[in-house]
């Protein structure tokens, strides 16, 4: 496949004020993603790895450099343009899977797509199709109280996935499973990886994750400590 730039990180720095001083949570990242790419941002807590991803999904914005997503640059979008460009093109996935629990699955996957100007019936298609992606299309129904932790994570998967973002960010997301669930879903992400094309950026401490992914860029102290491209 040809590449093509999707994600591009150049020379990006964060700092937070803390106690009247600049605490730096990123030192001058570069870092160049392709489409299609199954990557994870690995490192202890406190490295950097969410505020990465922050940036990357249009949530926070660089003190000093470029990040440019999907050729827009993060920086100067504004809070619409922010807006839009995640509710059609980046889907997020969290440690905590964040359903509402008074609604049905189905219910819950279709939210993301409240956004979009979709008909009922184009919803249900998408929402049906995305519920089949993770194997919960007997679940449609059901309130997440009814759910394994393993299924609900699956909904949060189904619901990053519904509006068939170019890219889907991860971050943490095996956290709160158990080992059988966490490689259920990680085969289950790099199957629609694989089937769709969609890019997955994780950020990650669990082994097993690694073990899935194709590149592992290694953060220590907001800084990149080594990229490693793994053998497929
Ligand atoms: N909003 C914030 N205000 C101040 N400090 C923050 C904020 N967000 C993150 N930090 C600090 O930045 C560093 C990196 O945090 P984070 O990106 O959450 O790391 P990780 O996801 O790898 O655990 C940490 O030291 C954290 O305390
Ligand atoms: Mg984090």
């Amino acid at each position: 496949m040809e590449k093509e730039p999707i994600i591009q990180i150049k020379k990006v720095s964060k700092s937070y004020p803390i106690a009247g001083k600049e605490f730096l949570a990123l030192k001058q990242i570069d870092l160049l993603f392709n489409k299609g790419e199954f990557a994870g941002i690995v490192g202890p807590s406190g490295s950097g790895k969410t505020t990465l991803l922050n940036i990357i999904g249009s949530l926070d914005k660089p003190t000093k450099g470029d990040a440019f997503v999907l050729n827009k640059d993060i920086k100067t979008l504004s809070h619409k343009e922010a807006a839009s460009l995640r509710n059609f093109n980046i889907g997020f996935i969290f440690q905590v899977f964040n359903l509402l629990p008074v609604y049905t699955v189905f219910e819950n996957v279709e939210f993301a797509l409240l956004l979009q100007n979709n008909s009922a019936k184009q919803r249900k298609e998408a929402v049906m199709r995305a519920l089949k992606w993770v194997g919960l299309t007997d679940h449609a129904g059901k309130r997440p109280d009814k759910l394994s932790g393993g299924e609900s994570q699956r909904v949060a998967i189904a619901r990053a996935m519904v509006k068939t973002p170019k890219i889907v960010l991860a971050d943490e997301p095996t956290a709160n499973l158990d080992a059988e669930n966490a490689h259920e879903i990680l085969k289950t992400m790099k199957k629609l990886n694989k089937e769709l094309g969609t890019t997955f950026l994780f950020s990650t401490h669990d082994e097993k994750v690694m073990g899935y992914l194709d590149r592992i860029i290694h953060l220590r102290d907001g800084k990149i400590e080594k990229d490693e491209i793994k053998n497929k």
